[in-house]
């Protein structure tokens, strides 16, 4: 079908929290990612479809033309600054804050400090900004442990609640960017299907601000 909206989103809170956004669209989706296997998923509208990829593919899936228009968090999109994508409304969903963290009683810091983080580009940014050279050690999840076991003196992550880090002896420090997730278009994309995407962008703006107002 020439004229149809691929939307990439990853399972979870995401997949979660863009689901009644989607719906005050008018776009359901006939499958359940977290009980189907599909990965490509029909909606009620024959010229819609969603693909579920993991929420740091999202931005390479749209830019890339896998996907019209995807849900993305701003941590992720500020790790690929490069990413030539439009990104037209913010959705106020998923919201947190990128921060960094340490021990509650740490031995003082000798030498360069040592981060540890997924946020390879953010944290590189935050410290050369704070004139501050460290040494960032890339893990891909389960930040929480470096300083706990000596990897590292502190991390870089996304923080809600505080819950993560105080279960595990860890407190918030520097705040270094408010987080949520933001929707992406591909550039060609809105070109060729420009009134149907238009069309798209308007009933989500309209749902972001009911939600808003809720
Ligand atoms: P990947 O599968 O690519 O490693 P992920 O596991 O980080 O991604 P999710 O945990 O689903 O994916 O998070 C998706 C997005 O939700 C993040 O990019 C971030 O913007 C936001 N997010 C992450 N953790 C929280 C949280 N505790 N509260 C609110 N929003 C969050
Ligand atoms: C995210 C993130 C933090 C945690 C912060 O993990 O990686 O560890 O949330 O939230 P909090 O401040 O409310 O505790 P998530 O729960 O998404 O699990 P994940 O590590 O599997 O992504």
């Amino acid at each position: 079908m020439p004229n149809m909206l691929t939307l990439a989103l990853s399972k979870g809170r995401i997949f979660k929290e863009t689901l009644p956004l989607l719906k005050a669209a008018g776009i359901e989706p006939i499958d359940d990612p977290e009980t189907s296997r599909k990965l490509i998923l029909d909606t009620n509208q024959p010229d819609v479809r969603l693909i579920i990829v993991r929420a740091s593919d999202v931005p390479s899936y749209v830019e890339f033309g896998g996907a019209d228009i995807g849900v993305a968090g701003k941590d992720v999109l500020l790790e690929h600054p490069e990413a030539d994508l439009y990104e037209p409304v913010d959705l106020r969903i998923a919201c947190c804050k990128l921060m960094t963290a340490g021990r509650v009683n740490e031995d003082p810091i000798k030498g360069r400090l040592k981060v540890a983080t997924k946020f390879v580009e953010s944290t590189r940014r935050f410290y050369a900004q704070q004139g501050q050279q460290v040494d960032i050690i890339k893990l891909y999840g389960s930040m929480e442990l470096a300083p706990l076991v000596g990897l590292a003196d502190r991390i870089v992550d996304v923080v809600d609640t505080g819950n993560t880090l105080r279960a595990n002896g860890l407190v918030p420090m520097e705040h270094i960017a408010e987080i949520s997730s933001r929707l992406v278009v591909n550039k060609a994309s809105m070109k060729m299907k420009h009134t149907r995407i238009q069309q798209f962008i308007s009933q989500i703006r309209e749902a972001v601000k009911e939600q808003q107002n809720d």
